[in-house]
């Protein structure tokens, strides 16, 4: 069926942005917000937006102008009338969502489909609600919907076949990648990444690390466009506080209970970038990076390196004195500093011990190795001195590294972020709800990642993963770090998960067998 003509119901950050998507596309749009306030933000955003992209050289004046004279901004339902589709984009709430359709429903011909982006809500109870139920569908986009690249595709057991059908087909022709999924709370980019944000606001709420460094573990550590805390600000806390209660709700795990943090800021107004406040404020007041700088003056002139006696050791001596330290490997050696060379899993404390020196001395994880720029974990244990921390982190500020703190745990910072990610993503396998490779396609293309979450598991090895898991599993006892079968059985037989990025073919088939170390 040709879509000519859609109808956006809400014009907020979502609704302005599927709006410029859909009149991009070359489709008309009629943009109906009740509200003549938020109407005018509305489109407020909107050109805001292709302002943006004429800055930036990515439209002319011309193209603007056509693509602005497409979008119709109207108050009433009414004028849906000629719409082809209609998509709602207005808050979380049921009632207000089962309305919209009674009124699309009273208006729209027969014939029109009626889309609903909700992010989380039942589209099944939505349709149910409708008088044609088969012609509800839903369609999901992401944040910034002129930039993410996915469309979620939700059909329903109501659903007649064709609908989801002309929703993907219609998804192409915006230029985003749709992925087919049943009706399942926070279906699968929402369902993953949720959890993984409320986790960071769990991590920065109980003192375990400081916002800018579990951002920096996430962007620097993980490659992810943005930190998790961030993030949040930019879907909002309100928004994310009420996904994850509809998680929860569905799911009765406490990995969906929201953090106490994010109801406080919720409470308190503190709902992210569009109230110019929520974990962090807007415009940012302090550059990144600047604490790094000041107290480089702190950093010693002798330390001691003592590690497991692999490469990484013998590459951080050689770096360290290259930057005119001096370096032993002894621990009888007084020396101002000692570093112990962290491997992921195993406590710092019982090095420090062994070396007579704990308070002197700071475990250094480098999750990435060694390099300019690369991220370094400093982990003081219940000993470390707070000098001894100054001090490692002016030298690791010398060899140019990012520096984040964390604490003598499992997993430290990067890990105790991704290992749930990851088994979460498994889970979801392993649940028979997506494959590995829709999974990945909506990390990528919803959620901006470089590389999907079973690409990571392969890259870093299963059995290394679940080694992680399982250190934080038996640490913390929490049911979320539980290893999944299914993760243990890739490790055991030695197998990727073997996903293609989207768009290129798989090299070897899903299932193929690791080569090299015995995994
Ligand atoms: N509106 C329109 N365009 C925007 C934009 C916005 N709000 N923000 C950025 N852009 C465009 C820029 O114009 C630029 O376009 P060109 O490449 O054509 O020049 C492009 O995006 C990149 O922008 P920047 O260079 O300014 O910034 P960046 O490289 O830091 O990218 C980002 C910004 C695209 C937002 C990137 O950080 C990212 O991918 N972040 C992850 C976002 C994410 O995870 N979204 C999903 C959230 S979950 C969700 O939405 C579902 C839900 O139901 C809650």
């Amino acid at each position: 069926m040709e879509i000519r003509e859609v109808a956006v119901v809400g014009l907020g950050t979502m609704g302005a942005g599927i709006a410029e998507v859909f009149a991009r596309a070359g489709i008309g749009v009629v943009a109906i917000e009740a509200d003549p306030q938020a109407l005018l933000a509305g489109l407020g955003t909107l050109d805001a937006s292709l302002a943006r992209a004429v800055n930036r050289g990515r439209l002319d004046a011309r193209q603007q102008a056509d693509i602005r004279a497409r979008v119709r901004p109207a108050a009433a339902f009414a004028d849906a009338a000629a719409a082809d589709l209609a998509i709602e984009v207005v808050p979380e709430r049921l009632e207000v969502k089962r309305q919209i359709f009674a009124e699309l429903d009273r208006v729209c011909s027969p014939d029109a489909i009626l889309a609903t982006n909700t992010s989380s809500l039942s589209v099944t109870t939505i349709a149910a609600a409708s008088r044609y139920p088969g012609r509800v569908v839903g369609m999901h986009f992401f944040n910034p919907a002129p930039v993410m690249g996915l469309v979620e595709v939700v059909a329903t057991v109501l659903s007649d076949d064709r609908v989801p059908a002309a929703a993907a087909d219609l998804a192409r022709r915006l230029g985003k990648t749709p992925i087919q999924v049943a009706d399942r709370a926070g279906f699968i980019a929402n369902a993953l990444l949720l959890p993984y944000l409320n986790h960071a606001a769990g991590l920065l709420e109980t003192g375990y690390a400081t916002a800018v460094d579990i951002d920096r573990a996430a962007t620097v550590g993980i490659g992810l466009p943005m930190g998790p805390l961030a993030l949040l600000d930019l879907i909002g806390l309100d928004t994310s506080l009420s996904i994850l209660e509809v998680l929860h709700a569905e799911f009765n795990l406490p990995r969906y209970s929201p953090a106490p943090l994010l109801r406080r800021l919720v409470s308190a107004g503190r709902t992210g970038r569009k109230a110019g406040r929520g974990i962090y404020r807007y415009p940012a007041a302090v550059p990144d990076g600047v604490e790094e700088t000041a107290g480089a003056d702190l950093a010693p002139d002798t330390v001691t390196v003592i590690g497991a006696g692999d490469d990484q050791e013998a590459e951080l001596a050689s770096a360290l004195a290259a930057a005119g330290l001096n370096v032993t490997r002894n621990a009888a050696h007084p020396t101002e500093l000692v570093l112990i060379v962290a491997e992921s899993g195993k406590p710092v404390l019982p090095a420090a011990l062994a070396a007579g020196r704990a308070t002197e001395a700071v475990g250094l994880h480098l999750p990435g190795g060694l390099g300019n720029g690369a991220l370094v974990e400093l982990i003081a244990t219940s000993l470390t001195s707070e000098q001894a921390m100054r001090a490692a982190t002016a030298l690791a500020g010398r060899l140019g590294m990012t520096i984040v703190r964390a604490p003598d745990r499992p997993g430290f910072l990067v890990g105790a972020l991704l290992y749930p990610h990851l088994a979460d993503a498994v889970r979801m396998v392993q649940d028979g709800y997506a494959s590995p490779a829709d999974i990945d396609t909506a990390m990528t293309l919803g959620c901006g990642y470089p590389r999907g979450l079973f690409e990571l598991i392969d890259e870093a090895g299963a059995a290394d993963v679940l080694a992680g898991l399982r250190a934080m599993y038996i640490a913390y006892g929490y049911p979320a770090l539980a290893p999944p079968p299914l993760l243990a059985e890739h490790a055991a037989a030695g197998i990727d998960f073997a996903v293609a990025p989207p768009g290129k073919p798989a090299t070897a088939g899903a299932g193929a067998r690791r080569t090299g170390s015995a995994r």
